[in-house]
């Protein structure tokens, strides 16, 4: 076959100025026309390849399967790409190869089927394409190492902040703890200077008495008036009771700070118990005051600390004495509610007013009705203490002018 197969002219330059490469291959496989480019394309002079067979185009490895290839493109002859998804390779005439894309077509001449290739070289889009691919597997590989960089990074950065966390958390243990010990220390030296003010203001006055009832004894000695010699060394005994109870309550208090009041469980017969404590009050009550006690038979004896019970009727009791005339009746009774003992004082004395009542067990609180009845306001902080160490409840009820009853309640036994 020649050239005269174009039928047409217009055919026939269209086939030759294609920018691809054609080549038309008869059904046994011989290339019966190619296009200037094709034969550039293999590396053949003008009119070379015809004659020439397709498989000689390809590679070695390519042939034999091409064959087969090409005769069952005969039997179903139809347009379409060839290679599809993976590279094609051809050959040169000088035996170098280089990578083509390929379409097929066909044409059927003289009842002869001529099998059309389109070919493409494509060795500067492979060479753009593979270096695209590498840049973008040096991009996957950057990428997975930037990855583990920052994941090794965040793991280290997690570990300090979790350190940091804990450096933090430990300081602020550390500053809470030195900020609680100078919170006691402060209330420690609080508690120092008020004694010291509080001490030398309420020593004052029983210290005086002292001096003038001892110079007082003397001159009554010389002038043998014992009468009144006993008068003034009963003073020198109150006064001497009242130095002490304020040491003992500065000594209860600093006890209780420390956590050093240790409770026991004593059989505690309750009536001669309050006879007893009856009996000791009588030193500091004033003039005709009374002390009457009531204590119902059913509660005959009890179990709990008896020196801290007694300690807790004494202070309500001196209370009641100090901040109630002379003459007046201090009422102690006991009674058993619900399994648990409650104890009253009930006075006759100056009251509360309404708006002191909340701070009364507050350390070093007096009211404001208190005047310059002697007193440092520590003894209901005291009260308040004592009664919670042995798991009891205190409370009053007070009307200013009128009197007050402190009442608290601790376990039966
Ligand atoms: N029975 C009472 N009647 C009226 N006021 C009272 C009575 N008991 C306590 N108060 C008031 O409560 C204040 C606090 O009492 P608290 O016993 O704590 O201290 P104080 O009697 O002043 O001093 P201290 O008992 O330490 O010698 C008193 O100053 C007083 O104003
Ligand atoms: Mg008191």
């Amino acid at each position: 076959m020649d050239f005269s197969l174009v039928t047409s002219e217009a055919y026939r330059e269209i086939f030759q100025s294609m920018s691809e490469g054609i080549i038309m291959v008869n059904e046994s496989g011989e290339i019966a026309l190619a296009n200037p480019v094709a034969e550039q394309l293999f590396g053949f002079g003008r009119g070379e390849l015809t004659g020439v067979t397709l498989e000689s185009l390809l590679p070695e490895r390519y042939r034999k399967g091409h064959v087969k290839f090409r005769q069952a493109f005969n039997g179903d002859p139809h347009p379409r790409r060839m290679g599809f998804g993976r590279d094609l390779m051809a050959l040169r005439r000088d035996g170098t190869e280089f990578p083509v894309e390929i379409s097929l077509s066909y044409t059927q001449v003289q009842g002869d089927i001529l099998v059309m290739a389109f070919i493409s070289d494509i060795s500067q889009r492979k060479l753009v394409e593979d270096a695209l691919r590498k840049s973008e597997e040096q991009l996957i590989v950057y990428a997975a190492e930037l990855e583990k960089k920052v994941e090794l990074r965040t793991d280290a950065l997690n570990q300090t902040i979790v350190k940091l966390e804990q450096e933090v958390s430990e300081r602020k243990k550390a500053e809470e703890e030195v900020r609680r010990s100078f919170e006691r220390e402060r209330e420690l030296n609080e508690l120092k200077s008020k004694f010291v003010s509080i001490a030398s203001h309420e020593f004052r006055t029983p210290l005086s008495t002292v001096m003038s009832s001892v110079s007082l004894i003397k001159q009554y000695k010389d002038r043998q008036e014992y009468d009144k010699q006993d008068k003034h060394i009963n003073r020198v005994k109150s006064s001497v009771n009242q130095l002490t109870q304020i040491l003992n309550d500065f000594l209860s208090l600093g006890k209780l700070e420390e956590g050093k009041v240790e409770i026991q469980s004593d059989p505690i017969i309750l009536q001669s118990f309050l006879d007893e404590i009856k009996e000791e009050v009588q030193s500091f009550l004033k003039d005709g005051q009374t002390v009457t006690t009531a204590c119902p038979p059913d509660l005959d004896e009890i179990w709990t600390d008896t020196r801290t019970l007694r300690n807790i009727l004494y202070n309500l009791i001196s209370n009641a004495s100090k901040y109630s005339d002379a003459g007046k009746q201090v009422h102690v009774s006991a009674e058993s509610k619900n399994s648990r003992v409650f104890f009253y004082v009930t006075d006759e004395g100056i009251g509360i007013p309404a708006d002191d009542q909340k701070h009364l067990f507050d350390r070093f609180f007096r009211a404001s009705n208190a005047g310059n009845i002697q007193g440092t306001g520590l003894g209901l902080h005291i009260v308040k203490r004592y009664v919670d160490l042995i798991s009891g409840e205190v409370s009053f009820t007070s009307t200013y002018g009128k009197g007050s009853t402190f009442y608290f309640s601790i376990p039966q036994g």
